[in-house]
């Protein structure tokens, strides 16, 4: 999605802001520009492409004079990604300046009402009649906040924005609704941004903007006001913990190695507060009932993890639960029942089917629990009730340590309600805490040797049109996150699957240069996935079997060996996981890919 910097302050503002972007670039985008204050007068410079593209036009002009600005990457909605859609626009009369993160829904109305004024427009997009609208409202005697608030009152859909006029030379004003947008407090310094990297070097004192909250900064001011009234709303700058190593990829050739490799201290850091005296209490559940039952919605790998945690709140806890995407929830009048709650699960917090699926949960008079890593986030704002994930920054699109982190602290929920409900087996508990307490360690000293095997797996295969990965119980939606992952990164196309519906399907694609990757541990359904296997093999397809080290009554005949470590119970997958993603990533490394930033892709989806 788009990102956002606006600067106001003492240094130069152009390579603050490039800089900024560079940290928002995680995002996904296509184009990119900014608008700087030089000599009473906006400049505006844009680029198709990479920010190198956007800093290469900059590199001959003189900007070292402009000490505020606004700065964009776009991720094109309306219009292709050219030049000309590409952000900021300015207004028809040269006299405003707008980056805009979201989309309009009325726009085209507007366009014909200010065309019908004379205005002229020189993009698709919905951003450049945004901006034409405020300047609509700007008449003699009108203050830009009115005008600026006018014009967004009148606007419906979602947007986080910052505008610029050379009348008021180091001012920015900046609102938002339903797109992220914070404000960064710093010493004669103030910026706004879609994300807390974007200015982490220069502060970390941090304002989290609601919706329907429109700010002013200057280099020495920050004000927020309501967009319905322009009164102000007194808040208060949090002090946030993040250090800039974690935004930094710390030696790492790609954030997303870094990420997987952060795993072990993600699983400390989840469980720390959270496990004490060999018990699990989670401390945001305790003021709340149990659930009679549990309605998990989400999307993309955050769906993947409520599909992972199923079963272990209907076995441990004895809450019957289903999982649901929320872009298919919110369209279809669920029925919710009265003591069920509904789990969100969104790294970012911003997921806009997500948040869409949160306010229908909301409206029906459901608990609404939120699972989200991004503090201060839209959904964290809105659930009635927030457990963090604790994973820290996470910037590569393709999401790794979030994933993992949801995984275990939706175990500890489960856990901890089975302990509140009375449903959970004492050994349950003991054998969890105890796995959970060693975990780390093995993840730790496993994550090198699966790098070498995903390397040598992806020299092997990364020329295949297609793989197909296949799991059965906490194993299938792993192997679904595998194939998407495969997928995101190398743009192979990949199918995930349950090992036991490949007879009604899949099978048809298998041939001897199609690989099937079999997560097979040692468990339960081990049998069940050999003779899956031994089916693919039969009609010569290779098999790349994900499972642990041989034991009797545990042997396998596949075409390659992938030996994990053995883990208690379900703390098997977070290996399983490890090597999944090692395995997508070396596919895309080895394929030339962009890891951190692969096509098309966001990082936080805030539009339909
Ligand atoms: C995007 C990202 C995925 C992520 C999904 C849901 O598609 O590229 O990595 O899983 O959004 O995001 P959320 O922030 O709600 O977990």
């Amino acid at each position: 999605m788009c990102g956002i910097i606006g600067y106001t302050g003492h240094r130069p503002a152009v390579p603050l802001i490039l800089e900024g972007l560079h940290r928002l670039e995680y995002r996904g985008y296509d184009s990119s520009g900014v608008c700087f204050v030089q000599n009473k007068e906006l400049n505006v410079v844009r680029a198709k492409g990479k920010l190198t593209a956007l800093e290469e036009k900059l590199a001959g002009m003189e900007i070292s004079l402009a000490t505020t600005g606004i700065g964009h990457t776009r991720w094109a909605t309306h219009g292709e990604p050219n030049e000309s859609n590409a952000h900021p626009h300015k207004s028809f009369a040269g006299n405003l300046s707008l980056v805009h993160n979201g989309i309009i829904e009325n726009y085209q109305e507007t366009k014909k009402e200010l065309l019908a004024k004379g205005i002229q427009f020189f993009s698709d997009t919905d951003s450049e009649v945004l901006v034409n609208a405020v300047a609509n409202e700007l008449r003699p005697g009108v203050p830009l906040l009115e005008a600026f608030a006018a014009a967004l009152r009148k606007s419906t859909g979602a947007y986080a924005v910052a505008l610029l006029s050379p009348d008021e030379p180091n001012t920015i004003y900046a609102a938002r609704h339903s797109a992220p947008l914070l404000l960064g407090v710093g010493m004669g310094e103030n910026f706004v941004a879609s994300d807390i990297p974007a200015f982490l070097p220069y502060t970390k004192d941090v304002v989290f903007l609601e919706d329907g909250e429109i700010v002013r900064i200057t280099p020495t001011t920050w004000e927020v006001f309501s967009l319905a009234t322009l009164a102000p709303v007194a808040k208060k700058a949090q002090r946030i913990q993040w250090d800039m190593q974690a935004a930094e990829k710390g030696g790492f050739r790609h954030f997303m190695l870094k990420e997987i490799f952060e795993q072990p201290s993600v699983i400390t850091n989840c469980t720390a507060s959270r496990i004490q005296g060999g018990s699990v209490n989670v401390p945001e559940l305790a003021q709340k009932p149990v659930p009679s039952r549990l309605r998990i919605v989400a999307c993309g790998t955050s769906f993947h993890a409520g599909m992972w945690a199923q079963p272990l709140f209907e076995e441990w806890a004895g809450i019957p639960t289903t999982v649901e995407i929320a872009s298919e929830f919110r369209y279809r009048n669920p029925i919710l029942e009265k003591g069920e709650a509904v789990l969100v699960i969104s790294q970012s917090g911003e997921t806009a089917d997500t948040l869409a699926a949160l306010r229908i949960a909301r409206e029906k008079g459901c608990l609404v629990l939120g699972l989200c890593n991004v503090v201060g986030s839209s959904i964290a704002r809105e659930a009635d009730t927030v457990v963090y994930t604790q994973a820290g920054p996470e910037i590569s699109v393709a999401s790794t340590k979030a994933l993992c982190s949801q995984m275990v602290v939706l175990l500890l929920m489960a856990l901890h309600w089975g302990k509140a409900k009375g449903t959970l087996a004492p050994e349950i508990m003991q054998q969890a805490v105890a796995g959970l307490a060693t975990l780390p360690g093995q993840l730790e000293e496993t994550l090198p040797n699966l790098q070498t095997e995903a390397k040598n797996l992806a020299w092997r295969f990364a020329a295949c049109k297609g793989m197909l990965f296949m799991g059965r119980g906490q194993a299938y939606p792993l192997a679904l996150e595998g194939a998407l992952k495969v997928k995101e990164l190398s743009y192979i196309h990949a199918e995930g699957y349950a090992s036991g519906e490949m007879k009604h399907g899949p099978i048809a694609l298998i041939e001897p240069d199609f690989p099937s990757f079999i997560l097979a541990p040692h468990d339960a359904l081990f049998p069940k996935n050999k003779s899956n296997l031994e089916e693919v093999q039969a009609r010569r397809g290779p098999v790349i079997a994900l499972t642990n080290p041989p034991k009797p009554g545990f042997e396998l005949n596949a075409t390659h060996l992938w030996i994990i470590p053995e883990a208690w119970g379900p703390l098997g997958g977070f290996l399983q996981l490890a090597a999944l993603q090692m395995l997508s990533y070396e596919t895309a490394c080895h394929l030339g890919n962009d890891v951190d930033q692969p096509r098309n892709l966001a990082k936080s989806v805030t539009v339909e």
